[in-house]
């Protein structure tokens, strides 16, 4: 049999490269360039399986407008909210995801962001680097400590889970609010809240851990910001559209949340510009599963399913609408 063509359309690490031209023909692109959705479904001719990422919106219409050709999706991310999944599904195409491969990089990067926005790690080291410290200050940038607070967690997937065990090393209390409370295995003692309200009422830090979904987006409005107890530090590390930019702005310019670390964005890479100008928000350009040994393992689990489908077996990551 012909070895299958895969279109990838971002350049991976090395290795997971490697790994792919050895089983597939390859259609890459080569410059790294992000590439629209008409040029990806352009690219697409030929091809008998995608391996997209997060940069790449593949919407019903571009679902669509795919060729014949192509019968499965193997997005190299864990989220899956850039594909119409139930348009793929009618037109008989699989899609696979890549759980597992990056909870800890972007665990690690959601307490990075709980640190970093709670002392004013952005504002401080700005004032540093354009010499403006001037001196050692009792009473100067004084911050918020998160030792023995509450720690809740919108969405105790397996990132949830482990951004909980991150923070019991801090000695935090951990509540949660997920669609259904988990097995004592694996909520190891944290508090379980039916609604996303009585939780925002402990959140001491609220670290945003759920998928993007039309019952997430939105969620973190104003009327649930405004929940929040006194010095409450917010994190995001799931998806942008989960949070109401105008009303997180606003909450951080009245001080409800004091202080927000935001790994990812609305629309990005173009995000609300409001952001820059809040001394209380530290910001990344979208880095929690920026390491070498996670995007290695994310674009080696997406050819994992990639194997699997072209064996004849059930890819192991297939998600369904
Ligand atoms: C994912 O895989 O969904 C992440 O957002 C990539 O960092």
């Amino acid at each position: 049999m012909a070895r299958p063509t895969i279109l990838i359309t971002r350049k991976w690490p090395e290795q997971a490269q490697a790994r792919a031209s050895d089983t597939y023909e390859l259609r890459l692109n080569e410059d790294d360039r992000l590439i629209t959705t008409a040029e990806l479904v352009e690219a697409a001719r030929g091809c008998d399986a995608l391996l997209p990422t997060v940069t790449d919106r593949l919407d019903a219409a571009a679902i669509d407008a795919l060729p014949a050709s192509v019968k499965i999706i193997a997005t190299a991310s864990v989220g899956y909210d850039h594909i119409d999944v139930a348009a793929a599904q009618a037109r008989g195409i699989a899609v696979t995801n890549t759980p597992d491969a990056l909870t800890e990089a972007t665990a690690e990067i959601a307490i990075l962001l709980m640190l970093g926005a709670a002392r004013g790690a952005s504002s401080a080291e700005r004032m540093l680097r354009e010499g403006e410290w001037k001196s050692w200050s009792p009473t100067g940038m004084l911050g918020i400590e998160v030792s023995g607070k509450r720690m809740a967690i919108l969405g105790m997937g397996r990132i949830g889970q482990s951004v909980a065990r991150k923070a019991r090393a801090f000695g935090m209390e951990i509540h949660y609010h997920n669609r259904h409370a988990l097995d004592e295995s694996e909520a190891e003692g944290a508090i379980y809240h039916e609604t996303p309200d009585t939780l925002f009422g402990v959140a001491d830090v609220l670290s945003i851990n759920c998928a993007s979904t039309p019952e997430t987006r939105g969620l973190v409005n104003a009327a649930r910001l405004a929940l929040l107890p006194d010095d409450a530090v917010l994190v995001n590390t799931a998806r942008g559209d989960i949070v109401d930019d105008d009303a997180l702005i606003a909450g951080l310019k009245a001080g409800r949340p004091a202080a927000a670390g935001l790994d990812v964005f609305n629309n990005e890479p173009a995000f609300h510009k409001g952001y820059l100008d809040l001394p209380n928000a530290f910001l990344l350009p979208h880095l929690g599963s920026a390491t070498l040994s996670t995007r290695t393992a994310m674009a080696e689990r997406a050819l994992d399913n990639l194997d699997a489908f072209f064996k004849g077996e059930r890819p192991g990551d297939l998600v369904t609408a």
